[in-house]
């Protein structure tokens, strides 16, 4: 019988994927350095912060890029950052408390910030009616720019913003993030374009509010060949070596992040119960976790596309020839779950993902 937990000679091994689905932080963390560099850079020139909207789709890494690059944030002394999940927020009004609650608690003991600014914030916290918050929100800000600080402003969880706030809160925000007056800077991190999530609300006449002065995208996608093998790699802390199933793996996960670890984490699992590596049976035993990322991107897919998605993802699928340019395609590749091939086709991100999109066809 093989000894549970422990095949490799009595030392009990740590699974090094066990926390796949959480925000990947400390040694967890791979990767990314072009687009940390980028995220970085909007607040790397003293002064304000530039605007940036992180677009990716569900679980490719958007939260844990922008909170590693965070990491360094600490070292501009004037900067204050925070980060707001607009998925916990009940209301627009919920997110500015949020917003000014956050910054005050973090320069409470900064240098050049006296007991005015907290009364101006506390004002925020109490006042009832959208046209006092407002204007204690802008007077807030200001007086954060009076004493020297700037802000950088995370909205996580952009999309639920679709919900949550009104046209005159997309306003505020656009306010807050482009006029000289205040020292913010702000990004977004979506699935969907700003002007999307904008319009579900406010079937705005004026065309986009926000996403005039958030403009620049910074595209998160699947992992490099390289990434990749930085993550197989980590099986080595439970003693085991995944370089030879390197394919077997990548053909269902692709090089999709959270895929990635979760296939892995359920390999090493499966290795301290039966001594084996078996990516097949591995592969079995997460099928339904699999397919149910898979069903959300192709779901999400045709959100995007008004309903067209699906169909382009099945002639690539199928190698369908002669599939011409188009802004569905652009944007598929953008994500990163289209891309060229060497010789000029196009395939899906994973091997397994087009049987899966294959079948859907059938039905
Ligand atoms: N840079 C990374 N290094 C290691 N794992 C990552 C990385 N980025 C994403 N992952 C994997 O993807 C999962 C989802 O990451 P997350 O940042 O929550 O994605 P998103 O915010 O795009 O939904 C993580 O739990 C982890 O398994
Ligand atoms: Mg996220």
């Amino acid at each position: 019988m093989a000894p549970s937990g422990e095949p490799s000679g009595g030392t009990v091994h740590v699974n090094p994927y066990r926390l796949v689905g959480q925000v990947a932080e400390g040694d967890r963390f791979i990767g990314r350095a072009h687009l940390l560099r980028r995220v970085r850079a909007t607040w790397a020139e003293p002064g304000r912060p530039a605007n940036l909207r992180v677009l990716g789709h569900h679980r490719v890494g958007k939260t844990s890029l922008v909170r590693r690059a965070l990491g360094t944030a600490a070292d501009r002394p004037d900067l204050t950052a925070v980060v707001i999940n607009v998925g916990t927020c009940a209301s627009g009004d919920d997110m500015f408390r949020s917003m000014v609650r956050s910054v005050m608690e973090q320069l409470e003991d900064a240098p050049g910030v006296d007991g005015a600014l907290a009364a101006i914030g506390s004002g925020v916290q109490m006042a009832d009616g959208w046209y006092d918050l407002k204007e204690g929100v802008r007077a807030f800000f200001k007086a954060v720019r009076k004493a020297g600080r700037h802000v950088l402003l995370v909205l996580d969880e952009f999309d639920r913003a679709a919900g949550v706030a009104k046209p005159p809160d997309f306003q505020l925000l656009r306010d807050l993030a482009s006029e000289p007056e205040f020292p913010l800077g702000l990004i977004t991190i979506s699935r969907r374009p700003i002007e999307v999530i904008e319009s579900a609300e406010a079937a705005s006449q004026a065309g986009s509010i926000l996403g005039a002065v958030v403009i620049n995208p910074l595209y998160v996608g699947m992992f490099t060949d390289e990434e990749a093998d930085l993550m197989l790699a980590r099986a080595a802390s439970a003693g085991i070596g995944l370089a030879s199933v390197r394919d077997e793996i990548v053909d269902r996960t692709g090089l999709h992040p959270f895929l990635l670890e979760l296939m892995c984490n359920r390999v090493v699992q499966a290795y301290a119960e039966t001594g084996k590596v078996d990516v097949a049976a591995c592969y079995e035993s997460e099928a339904i976790e699999f397919h149910a990322q898979f069903d959300r991107l192709i779901g999400n897919i045709d959100a995007d596309t008004g309903g067209n998605g699906s169909a382009l993802l099945r002639r690539i699928a199928a190698g369908a020839p002669g599939i011409q340019p188009s802004a569905d395609l652009s944007r598929l590749i953008q994500m990163g779950v289209v891309s060229r091939t060497p010789e000029g086709g196009l395939s899906l991100f994973s091997r397994e993902f087009g049987r899966h999109v294959l079948t859907l066809g059938e039905g």
